[in-house]
């Protein structure tokens, strides 16, 4: 038995940023973010748009590419660290509209590693036998928690929507193993200092703009490369495969530099990576369910490939899955 996907689905707002437009906005240049980042355009979420609505988008668009009615689905778990409110979770908020009134949801905060945290407890839940078909959803509205005056990090950003729908199903094809890992010293060099319990709101901190993302560039970088590179190994050896096995490998989407170096150590070619940030930029926990629902509609994705995934963001948090398509 093993947990498969049987649908996906994605929304990207349609209103793009380009590089050109951040010119005008921050001192930056287009060949900047080009050179540093591979980031050329972002989406942006129109003013009636929030993350429970790409949210709902994305995962009815999973649901209709499987033929599966919002009833049949048992549990709805979304990685995001943008949700509509502090609280009560988003995921709640997708289920109502999309009226799934026979799962329960819940919200997993993990950052950029969200949708494999969720992956990864969807996945135990179907294995246990308590369901037979779970939504994972990564959505966020991260142009909502950035500062477009500070040029170091909104040039990295932008908004969407990714889901798969999983069915426990009897066969070889699914998902083979999940890895997560999380160290919380690293706290300060990649979060949102307020408005939660230990800086709440206040006119002082508004001015102070605790409220936005704060993140040290360099110091996550070379973290990110080393632990995606040891978490993708890691997958790979306790399922005995290497990286010649691998037939598409679809990281978070942060950086092409970060992706580069990473497909480099891990002995992969260009052509097993799979690259979508140049159109998007970081939508964090969207970035992987949006990089395989893209791939899987390029005909990237077939029966009995080797798919192999990882992430990495903030807490730190970072997570690997392998998958048999
Ligand atoms: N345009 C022009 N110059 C910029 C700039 C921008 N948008 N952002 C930063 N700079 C400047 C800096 O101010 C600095 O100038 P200084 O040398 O005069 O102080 C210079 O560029 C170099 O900054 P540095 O931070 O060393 O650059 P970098 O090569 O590390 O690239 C990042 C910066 C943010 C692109 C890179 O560190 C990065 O991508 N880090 C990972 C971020 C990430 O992916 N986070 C999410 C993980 S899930």
């Amino acid at each position: 038995m093993k947990s498969k996907i049987i649908g996906t689905g994605s929304y990207l707002p349609e209103q793009i940023r380009t590089n050109y437009d951040l010119e005008q906005m921050v001192d930056t240049t287009h060949d900047w973010i080009v050179a540093r980042t591979g980031i050329e355009e972002r989406r942006i979420a129109a003013d009636d748009e929030c993350t429970s609505s790409m949210a709902t988008i994305a995962a009815q668009r999973a649901l209709d590419m499987a033929g599966v009615a919002a009833e049949d689905v048992d549990l709805i778990v979304m990685g995001t660290i943008t949700g509509d409110y502090p609280w009560p979770a988003t995921a709640c908020i997708v289920q109502a509209n999309l009226g799934a009134k026979n799962a329960y949801a819940y919200d997993v905060s993990a950052a950029c590693s969200g949708f494999l945290y969720g992956l990864s407890s969807a996945n135990d839940f179907l294995m246990s036998g308590r369901g037979k078909r779970a939504l994972v959803i990564g959505a966020e509205t991260l142009s909502r928690s950035i500062d477009w005056t500070d040029r170091n990090t909104c040039v990295l950003f932008g908004d969407g929507a990714g889901a798969v729908l999983l069915e426990a199903q009897e066969g070889d094809s699914g998902i083979l193993s999940c890895h997560l890992h999380s160290d919380g010293h690293y706290l300060e060099l990649l979060y949102q200092p307020g408005f939660g319990a230990k800086n709440p709101a206040s006119i002082e901190g508004f001015n102070q703009k605790l409220g936005f993302l704060k993140m040290q560039g360099n110091e996550v970088f070379k973290v990110a490369v080393r632990s995606l590179t040891e978490v993708s190994k890691e997958a790979l050896a306790a399922n005995n495969y290497t990286s010649a096995d691998v037939a598409q490998f679809i990281p978070h989407q942060a950086n092409l530099r970060i992706l580069e170096a990473t497909t480099k150590r891990l002995g992969l070619t260009k052509e097993q990576s799979f690259v979508n940030v140049n159109k998007y930029g970081n939508t964090s926990g969207a970035t992987i369910p949006i990089a395989i629902d893209e791939a899987y509609h390029q005909g990237l994705l077939k029966e009995g490939d080797l798919i192999l995934s990882a992430a990495f963001g903030g807490g730190f948090t970072w997570a690997s899955t392998l998958i048999r398509w």
